[in-house]
């Protein structure tokens, strides 16, 4: 077996190299690239849409055709506009934002003072670096616990931190802005601190219904697909006859006019959520809870990736409207970051519900001979960020043993786009005849490519860079021997194998099924 060297990137390097990719190889384009692109919204491709479409599938696999009390659904983008009143997101759906007078420039708040603070944790770091290279059996706490400029840094943050907290909990904007202003924080545009008052900007966009202006017709675009799944409670719970517990999913866009969107399509404006909401019987909700963090960690781990790349982060100050929430939180190139919320919703919603529209929203329960509003626990992952977790963990550089390189996406088979490549090593002597026999016949259960142009080592390239694990090269011994050679993307590895034996060997390498039973 040939040596192949993994090239170590910096987190900023992948990130860059990701993006890049992404463009050149039909995954990501910027929206509307042609008038220059629209600020935080992005278009899939053509490879991009069949990972993405595999991604929600998986999804969709273990939560509805694994779980038989957990249906799926699809609701409107658009709700009535007291929807958004009753789940509390048009009073309290809000980012503190300051505007630049010198350059306009807006940005949030609270990322203005949270950047400030990272930037004297790295000052720390630094510090701690510096010495841990200096010093042999360096002791890392000892050192934190007693240098002067570390603690005097550490006690800045802790000083921001504290005020900062405070001013959140109190809604005291005007403190917010002092604590800006104190901090001397300095727009990166205009380099002045000219600063507006900081006041509140509600993230949801609106638009009108049919031709009327007033504004009763505004409606809003869903910031979250969860309303859709609470207002059908009843029509799914009846319909479908569904017994407590149960559980209904749901996948589709959501909208969210982000102040500071950025870092690729970790923050849009317009972006996909794949959601499930719980109901389960008032006081069951933290065991249920317990048990969806346990199941939803062994779903994320089952895709593959080193388990030291998922952490839980519990919510310390939870909403309003919860009695437990977490994060599944991923290491993305740029950091550990929220991928997944599980939220236990309590009753607000239904009971929110209950009481704007009139309707009751209750559960009879046969085994207690009672009514009750159920409790909910929530799980919430966007699929733009899975993607980009994904990726994140797929991407490689490779140096070859012959000096030369390649890059690879190293997506899970089940999940790459297309998952067999059919390759005539030319293009005459009956070989893209043969090859097109082999293709027929698989594309009936895989999405399939066919390619004939470039030479085989070039196409074998293009196969690693959008991640097909397999390729298929037909020669001109398969016209006498009707066997093939099977390349596998991951090792490199080639053997023959004969064309009875095609579709076994590759629904054997790209089927979600072993996937799927370690859920079970
Ligand atoms: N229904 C609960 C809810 O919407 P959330 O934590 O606001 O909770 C859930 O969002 C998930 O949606 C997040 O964990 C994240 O993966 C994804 N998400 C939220 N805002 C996003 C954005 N602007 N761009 C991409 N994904 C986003």
């Amino acid at each position: 077996m040939s040596t192949v060297i993994t090239r170590k990137l910096s987190g900023e390097e992948l990130f860059r190299n990701i993006i890049s990719h992404c463009k050149e190889y039909g995954f990501i384009f910027q929206s509307s690239e042609i008038y220059d692109g629209l600020s935080a919204v992005y278009d899939y491709g053509q490879m991009g849409a069949e990972l993405k479409k595999n991604l929600r599938d998986y999804w969709w696999k273990a939560m509805v055709q694994l779980n038989e009390n957990i249906v799926g659904i699809d609701a409107a983008i658009f709700m009535h506009p007291t929807t958004w009143k009753a789940s509390g997101h048009v009073d309290a759906f809000n980012d503190p934002l300051i505007d630049n007078k010198d350059s306009k420039k807006r940005y949030r708040a609270d990322v203005l003072i949270e950047e400030h603070v990272a930037k004297i944790e790295a000052k720390i770091n630094k510090e701690v670096e510096k010495a841990a290279a200096r010093f042999e059996n360096f002791d890392e706490a000892m050192f934190r616990a007693t240098n002067a400029r570390v603690l005097e840094n550490q006690k800045k943050i802790d000083e921001i931190n504290i005020r900062f907290k405070n001013a959140l909990e109190a809604n005291d904007l005007a403190e917010v802005k002092q604590i800006i202003l104190d901090l001397e924080i300095t727009c990166a545009v205009s380099g002045t601190r000219n600063w507006t008052d900081v006041r509140q900007f509600n993230l949801m966009f609106s638009t009108q219904l049919g031709s009327l202006s007033e504004e009763s017709s505004t409606i809003y675009l869903r910031p979250e697909t969860a309303q859709g799944i609470f207002v059908n409670f009843l029509n799914v719970q009846k319909t479908g006859r569904m017994k407590i517990p149960f559980g209904i999913a749901q996948t589709g866009k959501a909208f969210r006019n982000e102040i500071v969107a950025r870092q690729f399509i970790f923050r849009m404006r317009e972006f996909e959520q794949m959601e499930m909401q719980f109901f389960v019987k008032p006081g069951t909700e933290l065991e249920w809870y317990e048990k969806w963090k346990t199941t939803r960690i062994a779903w994320h781990h089952s895709l593959g990736f080193p388990q030291s790349k998922y952490r839980f982060h519990d919510h310390i100050k939870l909403a309003h409207y919860a009695n437990a929430a977490c994060d599944i939180e991923f290491e993305f190139p740029f950091g550990f970051k929220e991928l997944e919320g599980i939220h236990s919703r309590t009753d607000f919603d239904l009971r929110n519900h209950e009481h704007y529209s009139g309707k009751k929203q209750q559960y009879f329960d046969p085994e207690e001979n009672a009514n009750y509003i159920p409790y909910v626990v929530e799980t919430s992952i966007g699929l733009d960020r899975l993607f980009l977790a994904t990726l994140s963990q797929a991407y490689t550089e490779e140096q070859l043993e012959d000096g030369s390189t390649r890059v690879v996406l190293r997506i899970p088979p089940f999940l790459a786009p297309y998952k067999v490549a059919v390759l005539p090593l030319v293009k005459k002597d009956g070989l893209p005849e043969k090859a097109r026999e082999i293709m027929d016949r698989l594309k009936l259960d895989h999405l399939c490519l066919y390619e004939e142009k470039d030479s085989i080592g070039k196409r074998y390239r293009r196969m690693d860079a959008i991640g097909t694990p397999i390729c298929l090269t037909i020669d001109h011994q398969t016209l006498e021997d009707h066997m093939v050679t099977l390349r596998d993307r991951d090792s490199m590895q080639q053997e023959r194998v004969a064309i009875d034996r095609l579709a076994d060997l590759v629904h054997a390498r790209v089927s979600l099924q072993r996937q799927l039973l370690q859920l079970i």
